[in-house]
């Protein structure tokens, strides 16, 4: 099959069981597992020894031979082809007294081709590798691929440094210091079937270079992408509550001094519900509005907009299983009802209110100020101004600030796209609301979460900015309807 030096693995944490005769391979994330039948001696001590040490070809040979009495090579090849085909199979390359790099199928979908690799060409890596330290151990991986490679201790680091050009293969079989030549193009090798590089053309052009939906991906978009839904990995996903026991949830609600801050009129939801046009009209008439010209907004105004779309409605304890943690209920749907997105106004020009930057607490249905209109708050208005093309700031520009751990605290490899989710979400909300009272509406799709995180003196990784919606007024003749 092959002449690279690689030694087979079954992937850590496989499990086999006999039935009658048979061997059971259960495979994660597939209903059809593998059923080895009537398995030889020879091959139950294999997988023994797969499941220990490993083995490479010559070594796998020796124990059927010593076993069975004879070594039927093509059926050799078709049994780990078999496991192949269920991702269990992992590769590594062994260098002097350690191991150089280790292919480890992620998901079931994971198809090993064993490259051909040419003299002729050069290779390179592809622009969506990632490379970083987890466990003590380096790790390469790529979006484009469920497969992962370890490299260990770092010794093959050299080779990996090297494709990030075009690169030859006498080249890569010189750059790993004491390593012989049929090791490093053993590495190459599982790098090609990883996906993680591949031979260039003519000018240092990989295959994905020319794949026109392949190239308007960032790769750090890909990444983020294919981490944070199941699917292409092996991470978990979904309510693990892995710091259950310890770390403490936050409370749902950030703690703020009581009676602080400024009390704002409670809207008459009764009297609203009578006379709101109907939800079609709303909808209908929905639409992004930057023109401040002759619109007024004063604290009124803003106080209900701000009650019909965020406020807190209830609160329940910790007390089921399900949820250890506490909850709010607010009018709009939020993943897990963590309700981590606070609301901060930059307000520039609204008629009751000193102009300046306020957090919104949505129990109380107050304004807490934090500062005046400093220069950061100025410049959170123009960028907003500069992001949506209008001729003026907004009076308010809204910031809608994630309290990260909330959702991080519950929820495992799919925090951060809930919080992004979540923030379409109440746009939507914040859209309908003002939409609903005539006010200007307009959601920004970019902000600095940096200059943010100083103006309002916020620890950019516990709160952090991940939305930005400006807020304009009423049209003067609408005013009092
Ligand atoms: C997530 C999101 C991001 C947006 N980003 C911006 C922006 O940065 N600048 C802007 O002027 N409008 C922005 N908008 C408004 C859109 O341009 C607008 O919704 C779209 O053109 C459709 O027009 P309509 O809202 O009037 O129906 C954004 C809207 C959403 C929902």
């Amino acid at each position: 099959m092959t002449a690279y030096p690689f030694v087979f693995s079954l992937k850590s944490a496989t499990t086999f069981y006999a039935e009658g005769d048979d061997l059971i391979f259960p495979v994660q994330g597939s209903s059809q597992g593998l059923r080895w039948r009537s398995p030889t001696q020879g091959w139950r001590k294999t997988l023994a020894c797969l499941a220990a040490d490993g083995a490479d070809l010559d070594g796998i040979a020796r124990i059927l031979q010593s076993q069975d009495g004879s070594v039927d090579w093509a059926k050799l090849h078709y049994l780990l082809g078999r496991l192949d085909a269920k991702g269990l199979l992992s590769r590594s390359v062994p260098g002097n007294g350690t191991v150089l790099a280790t292919l480890l199928p992620m998901t079931v979908r994971f198809r090993f081709a064993l490259p051909k690799l040419s003299p002729d060409s050069h290779y390179r890596l592809s622009r969506f590798v990632s490379l970083r330290p987890e466990q003590g151990q380096w790790l390469l991986e790529t979006p484009l691929s469920p497969a992962k490679l370890w490299l260990h201790d770092g010794q093959a680091l050299p080779l990996v440094a090297c494709l990030a050009q075009p690169t030859s293969l006498d080249t890569l079989c010189r750059a790993v210091p004491n390593c012989k030549p049929d090791k490093a193009l053993a590495v190459l090798a599982l790098l090609v079937a990883a996906g993680a590089a591949a031979p260039c053309d003519a000018v240092g052009q990989l295959p994905e270079d020319g794949n026109i939906a392949l190239r308007q991906w960032e790769s750090v978009d890909l990444l983020f992408h294919s981490r944070s839904r199941p699917g292409r990995h092996d991470g978990l996903c979904g309510a693990t509550f892995r710091f259950l026991g310890q770390i403490d949830p936050l409370p749902a609600l950030k703690p703020l001094a009581a009676d602080a801050g400024l009390p704002l009129p409670i809207p008459d939801m009764a009297r609203i519900q009578q006379q709101d046009p109907p939800f079609a009209a709303v909808v209908e008439n929905r639409r992004s509005i930057r023109d401040y010209t002759g619109r007024e907004l004063d604290l009124a105004l803003l106080s209900e907009f701000l009650f019909r779309a965020a406020r807190v409605k209830a609160q329940t304890d910790a007390d089921s299983p399900s949820r250890p943690y506490p909850i709010t209920q607010r009018p709009y749907p939020n993943g897990g009802a963590l309700y981590e997105l606070e609301l901060y106004l930059s307000v520039g020009a609204c008629t009751g209110l000193t102009a300046g930057l306020y957090h919104y607490e949505p129990l109380g249905h107050r304004l807490l100020p934090i500062s005046g209109l400093t220069t950061d708050v100025q410049q959170l208005l123009d960028n907003a101004r500069l992001n949506s093309g209008a001729a003026t700031q907004p009076p308010v520009l809204l910031t809608l600030v994630a309290r990260c751990q909330r959702p991080a605290w519950k929820y495992q490899g799919m925090a951060y796209a809930l919080m992004l989710k979540n923030t379409g979400v109440l746009y939507h909300q914040l859209y309908l609301a003002a939409t609903v009272m005539g006010l200007a509406p307009c959601g920004l799709g970019m902000g600095d979460s940096d200059l943010f995180a100083e103006a309002a003196r916020l620890d950019y990784y516990q709160e952090t900015a991940v939305g930005e919606f400006m807020l304009g007024g009423r049209l003067s003749g609408d005013l009092g309807s």
